[in-house]
C-alpha cells in the first residue's frame, strides 16, 4: 500500500495525518510494507520531510515519540514536487510513485489523499487521471480521501463528486467526516444496538426531546480565511451535527454491512422536516461573538454566524413530534460534544407530585469530547428517614474503565481505507441530502444584511438561542 497525500506539507497533515500514521505504526497495525508519500509544491528532500514529519509526531502524536519507532517510521516516508496546475503536472509523481514502490516491492495499491483546499480537489483528480495513476478495477486498488468541506453549497458539493466521479468510482471514494471515527461516535450504534434497555426507549413514546451539542472554546484563530466562508451552520451542522443526529436517530441496519448502515442514515437525513421561511425564523438562531468582526481576517462588516441553533423534527414513524435541539459556536464556555436524550417525565403523582418540585427527567448523555463515555440520570432515594428524592448518575468514562488513551479519529479512519471499509465515510447521497436539507437557511440568510446578534465570549450563545428551547417549555442543559 502507498499513501500519497496531496498537501503533504500542510497543517492537517502535520498535526494529524502523520502522527496517525505513526501511531498506528507503533501499534502494528499497518500493512508490514507500505509507503507514505508527501506531495506539495515547493521540491524538499526525503530527510527534510522526515524532519517535518517528525515535528508533527514529536508536538501532536498522542504518545511520546520513541526513537525506535520513529527511525523505522521514518524509512517508509517519502516528499515528491508536484505542480497540480500544470500541464503534465503529476507525470514527474508517477515516475516517482513506480520506483519508490519497485524498490520497496510494493504491488501498487494505492490511497490518495486529499488534504488540499477543495478548490483543487476536481483539478487534482484530473491530473491523476491523466497521468493514468488511477485504476478504477484491475490488478492494482486506487482509493481517494477527501476532506470536508465538501462544497459550500449544493451545487459546489455536486461539482466537487461529479468531478471525482469522473475518475473514481462510489466505492474507492472515502469522504472524511472526522467525528465518524471517533470513538464514543461509533458506540452509539454499540450502545443503541447491543444493549437491550436503551433501544426500546428510543421513539417518541419515551423521549421527550435530544440535544446535540457542539461548542468550541476557542475563537476564529488564525482560520479567519477559511471561516468568513463557511460558518458554524457548514462547518458544524451540515456534516458533523447532521451525521450525529442520524446515529441517534436511524432504524436498526439489518446488518453492519457499510452500506446497510449508510442506507439508514441517510433515511433520517431525508426524513428531516424541510425548513421553510417560516420554519427558519422559528427555529433556526444565529449569532456572532462579541469582538468576532474585530478578529485578524475577519470582514469588519461580516455576517458570518460563530453560533447557530436549531429546532429539528425527523419526521417519520419513531421520532414524530420529539424535537431535536442542536447548538453549535466559537467562543462558548467549554469545548465540549455531547448528545443527551432527555426520556419523558414520570406522570405527576407519587413521588412526582408536587407541582414546585417535580422530579428531573432521566437523561442519557453521550460525552463524545473530552472525557469521553456517557452517563444516565435518574432518580434515587436519599438516605434517611424522609422520602426525599434525588437524582444521582450512573456514569462510565472511557478512560477509567479501558485503559490507555483512545486511538485518534484519524488513526482508525485512515486503518478503515486501508482495510478498504467505508462504514464511517460519507457516501455522496448523504453529502448531498444533508446539503440539500441546510439550503434554504443559507439561501434566505443570503438575503439578509441586518448584523447579527452577539453573544459575550464563554457565554452559550446568545437569549434568542434560550427562548428557542424554553419557548417549548425545556431548557438547555447546563454543562
Ligand atoms: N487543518 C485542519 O485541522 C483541518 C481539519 C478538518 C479539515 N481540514 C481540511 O483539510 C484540507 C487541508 O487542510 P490544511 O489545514 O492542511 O490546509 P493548508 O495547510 O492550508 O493547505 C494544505 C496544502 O495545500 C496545498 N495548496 C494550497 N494552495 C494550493 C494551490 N493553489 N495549489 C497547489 N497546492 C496548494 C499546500 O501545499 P504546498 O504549499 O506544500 O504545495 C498546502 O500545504 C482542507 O480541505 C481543510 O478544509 C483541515
Amino acid at each position: 500500500m502507498t499513501i500519497v497525500i496531496f498537501g503533504g506539507g500542510g497543517d492537517l497533515t502535520h498535526r494529524k495525518l502523520l502522527p496517525a500514521l505513526y501511531n498506528l505504526h507503533v501499534d502494528g497495525l499497518l500493512p508490514p510494507q507500505m509507503a507514505i508519500v508527501g506531495v506539495g509544491r515547493k521540491p524538499m528532500t526525503d530527510e527534510a520531510y522526515r524532519d517535518f514529519a517528525k515535528d508533527g509526531v514529536t508536538r501532536f502524536s498522542r504518545r511520546p515519540i520513541d526513537e525506535g519507532a520513529w527511525q523505522s517510521f521514518a524509512a517508509f516516508v517519502f516528499f515528491a514536487a508536484a505542480e497540480i496546475d500544470a500541464e503534465q503536472g503529476l507525470a514527474s509523481l508517477g515516475a516517482r510513485l513506480d520506483i519508490i514502490e519497485h524498490e520497496h516491492h510494493l504491488a501498487g495499491d494505492r490511497i490518495y489523499y486529499m488534504a488540499l483546499p477543495p478548490s483543487l480537489f476536481g483539478p487534482t483528480v484530473k491530473q491523476l487521471d491523466r497521468a493514468r495513476l488511477v485504476n478504477r478495477s484491475g490488478s492494482h486498488s486506487a482509493r481517494i480521501i477527501v476532506e470536508k468541506p465538501i462544497g459550500r453549497d449544493i451545487e459546489s458539493a455536486c461539482a466537487i463528486n461529479d468531478a471525482i466521479a469522473k475518475v473514481f468510482d462510489e466505492p474507492q471514494i472515502y469522504r472524511i467526516d472526522h467525528y465518524l471515527g471517533k470513538e464514543t461516535v461509533q458506540n452509539i450504534l454499540v450502545l443503541r444496538f447491543a444493549n437491550s434497555i436503551f433501544e426500546p426507549l428510543f421513539n417518541q413514546k419515551y423521549v421527550d426531546h435530544v440535544q446535540i451539542t457542539v461548542a468550541e472554546e476557542e475563537g476564529v484563530g488564525t482560520r479567519a480565511g477559511y471561516y468568513e466562508q463557511a460558518g458554524a451552520l457548514r462547518d458544524m451542522v451540515q456534516n458533523h451535527m447532521l451525521q450525529l443526529l442520524a446515529l441517534v436517530a436511524m432504524e436498526p441496519p439489518h446488518s453492519l454491512d457499510a452500506d446497510v448502515i449508510r442506507d439508514e442514515k441517510l433515511q433520517v437525513l431525508k426524513s428531516l422536516r424541510p425548513l421553510d421561511d417560516a420554519a427558519i425564523a422559528t427555529n433556526v438562531v444565529r449569532a456572532q461573538y462579541a469582538g468576532y468582526r474585530q478578529e485578524p481576517g475577519v470582514d469588519p462588516a461580516s455576517l458570518t454566524e460563530t453560533f447557530v441553533a436549531l429546532q429539528v423534527f425527523v419526521d417519520n414513524w419513531r421520532w414524530s413530534g420529539v424535537p431535536f435541539f442542536l447548538r453549535t459556536g466559537k467562543r462558548l464556555p467549554q469545548r465540549t460534544s455531547e448528545i443527551s436524550v432527555y426520556l419523558k417525565d414520570v406522570p405527576p403523582i407519587l413521588f412526582n407530585a408536587n407541582p414546585s418540585a417535580r422530579l428531573d427527567a432521566n437523561v442519557l448523555t453521550i460525552r463524545i469530547q473530552p472525557d469521553e463515555g456517557f452517563s444516565l440520570g435518574i432518580s434515587s432515594k436519599r438516605p434517611g428517614p424522609h422520602v426525599d428524592v434525588a437524582p444521582v448518575k450512573m456514569d462510565f468514562h472511557y478512560g477509567a474503565q479501558f485503559n490507555g488513551s483512545s486511538p485518534e479519529a484519524y488513526e482508525r479512519l485512515l486503518l478503515d481505507v486501508i482495510a478498504g471499509d467505508p462504514t464511517l465515510f460519507m457516501r455522496r447521497d448523504a453529502v448531498e441530502a444533508a446539503w440539500r436539507w441546510v439550503m434554504p437557511v443559507l439561501d434566505r440568510w443570503a438575503t439578509q444584511t441586518a448584523a447579527l446578534p452577539q453573544y459575550p465570549a464563554g457565554a452559550w450563545g446568545p437569549a434568542e438561542a434560550d427562548r428557542l428551547v424554553e419557548s417549548t417549555g425545556r431548557k438547555w442543559r447546563a454543562l
